[in-house]
């Protein structure tokens, strides 16, 4: 995989213009924009189109979590619009997997079908959160088996934060996707963020693709960001 493609821009704003501006930017230096529920519920599926015509490639972060048949024909729904990737929560359970799975492969030949990332258990959450809903186990545990019913439901690949990424690839090997947000250049703000790494210690560990919001949004000059976290990437065995 060319490193470019390995970088995912997270989209998180309110409106088109400022979404537009940055994809201008960057168009043809990475492999995906992230559309989030912050635009998505802000522009809607013209924000999608308009990308998608720049040439580029969307993944769709909206976790669809619901029944099995509703997140089946959202999923679909998306994958109409042209989207490349999407996410849905694993905890949603294996029918509610199975069904998107199952729809997005029914679909005519001529769609391409998007690939389905699995998100297991948000990073924003601890320990003390699990034992709050009533799971008594360890976080990585948790992680773990929710992991394995997104294989079993044949996803393509998992959401995992900087410190679960080693876990995942000794627990399920390589032919899984693994997508990591939470990449913060060393001595750069953490924001909001909790668990992170470096973009170098994320594609060493094992990640396929990196989700970047704010070092690159937040920067003044985006594509001297950019450039910087690829070089990092560039020098570092993935
Ligand atoms: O600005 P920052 O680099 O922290 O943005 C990370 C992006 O990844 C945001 O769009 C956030 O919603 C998303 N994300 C995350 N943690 C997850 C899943 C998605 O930070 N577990």
């Amino acid at each position: 995989m060319k490193v470019e493609d390995r970088i995912i821009v997270a989209l998180d704003y309110d409106s088109a213009a400022e979404s537009l501006n940055l994809v201008k930017l960057l168009k043809g230096k990475v492999g995906f924009f992230k559309v989030g529920s912050q635009l998505f519920s802000a522009e809607g599926p013209p924000i999608i189109k308009k990308i998608i015509e720049m040439g580029e490639k969307v993944f769709l972060d909206l976790k669809f979590h619901d029944i099995p048949n509703t997140a089946a024909k959202s999923a679909q729904v998306a994958q109409k619009m042209g989207v490349s990737m999407l996410t849905i929560h694993t905890s949603g359970g294996f029918s509610m997997m199975s069904a998107v799975m199952s729809a997005l492969s029914s679909s005519k030949p001529s769609i391409n079908r998007p690939l389905v990332l699995g998100v297991t258990v948000l990073t924003s959450l601890g320990t003390p959160d699990l034992q709050k809903l009533g799971i008594q186990d360890t976080l990585s545990n948790q992680v773990a088996r929710l992991g394995s019913l997104a294989i079993e439901a044949g996803l393509d690949g998992l959401v995992a934060a900087p410190t679960e990424v080693s876990l995942i690839r000794r627990h399920f090997g390589s032919s899984l996707l693994l997508v990591t947000p939470g990449i913060r250049p060393s001595g750069s703000p953490l924001n909001d963020q909790n668990r992170v790494a470096t973009a170098g210690a994320s594609i060493e560990a094992g990640s396929d693709h990196l989700v970047i919001g704010r070092p690159i949004t937040a920067s003044s000059n985006p594509v001297f960001a950019l450039e910087e976290l690829l070089t990092t990437i560039k020098n570092t065995n993935g």
